[in-house]
Order: structure tokens, then sequence, then C-alpha cells
């Protein structure tokens, strides 16, 4: 059972993760005043991408560039009109193809900043959004050509999406957002099979 918690600003998390990577303190404030949400969301993420890594054995190193990634991963959403990242409602195809460019934004950022954060982490936020059957963007990658961390991301971010509420769609509950992603697009697997059997192990206390 994991602790899923607001945090305070600046969270201890963040504050552990800035002992490494200084600007991180900056960049999340700067998200924060853009996007509030976004930067609970992003901790939360981080909280459960390494939980999940955990349990794949991955190395200290990598579970710190895991934790760097999940923070990140929607840094270029600060890239997207507010009219189109905060719809309260649903986005139409044009918005939707222009809201996906965040993903490429936010490794353009990382790129710029110079600031010795590693490739993996670049890779790890660039593909959160592809999907185990192809099915995802930017690129459509499929399967285990998908980075480890954007599978393990792409897992987290979604299951915090849904069992929170977020303009137009209300939050669901644990039982109901397993569900929804077990069998989201016509039964297909759309998520890593390996990191997905360990989320599942993980029984998420509290959704806030
Ligand atoms: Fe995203």
């Amino acid at each position: 059972m994991i602790p899923y918690e607001k945090k305070s600003h600046p969270s201890p998390l963040i504050s552990a993760v800035a002992e490494k990577f200084p600007m991180i303190k900056v960049i999340t404030y700067i998200i924060g005043l853009f996007d509030p949400y976004g930067i609970d969301h992003s901790e939360r993420v981080a909280i459960l991408s390494v939980e999940i890594g955990k349990r794949m054995n991955l190395t200290d190193d990598q579970l710190e560039e895991l934790e760097l990634a999940a923070l990140l991963h929607d840094i270029g959403k600060l890239g997207i009109p507010e009219s189109i990242r905060a719809k309260p409602g649903a986005l139409t195809e044009a918005e939707y193809s222009l809201m996906q460019q965040h993903t490429i934004i936010s490794k353009k950022i990382l790129e710029r900043m110079n600031g010795g954060i590693s490739p993996n982490v670049h890779a790890g936020v660039l593909h959160h959004h592809e999907r185990w059957d192809g099915s995802g963007y930017p690129y459509g990658l499929i399967g285990d050509t998908i980075p480890i961390y954007s599978q393990i991301i792409g897992i987290a971010d979604s299951f915090d999406a849904i069992t929170h509420t977020r303009g137009y769609r209300l939050a669901a509950q644990y039982d109901h957002a397993v569900k929804q992603m077990v069998f989201e697009q016509n039964n297909t697997v759309i998520f890593s099979p390996e990191p997905f059997r360990h989320f599942l192990e993980i029984k998420v206390e509290k959704h806030v």
C-alpha cells in the first residue's frame, strides 16, 4: 500500500530531487503557476512510477531517472494554449492533434536545459503516451521498442488521470479505473504487461 496524498509545495519529493537537479524547483514552480493540477498530478505519477519500478528491480540510478522523467513528463503542456490544455470538454480532432505535441515539446525543453539530464529521461518523457499495441503517440511505437520508463509512466499517468476529476470527466474509483485500463480500446492490451502486472500488485491507498 502506498501513500497517495496531496503534497505541500515544494513537496518532500521535489526537495529531494532538487538536491541533485536544483532546477527542478524552478521548473515545478513555473508549472504550478500555469497549471496547479498538473504539478500535483506529476508528483503522484512519480510516486506510483517509482513504486512500479522498485517492483521491477530497477537500480537506484534507474529509479532516479524514472522519477525525474515522471515529474517532468508533461512539462511540454506549457507550450499548449490554455484554451485547449484546460478546455472543460472534449477536444476536437484538431485540438487533440495539437495537444499530442506536448510530448515533443517536453523533450525539446529538456534538451535545452542542458543540465546533465540523461537522454534516458528525455526518451522517457517523449514516449509516455506510446501504447503497447502501437495505438499511442507521437510515433506509434510498439511493445518493447517503447522505452521502459515510458511504459511505466504511461500506466501511472493513465491511472492518475482516470482516478481524478478533470474538466468534464469525474474521478473513477480504483476498481473501475483498473477495469477501464484493462479493457480500454476493444480489449487490446495497450499497457506493457510486465509493469502493468506490478502495478496491479500495488493497492493505492487513497486518491486525492
Ligand atoms: Fe502527457
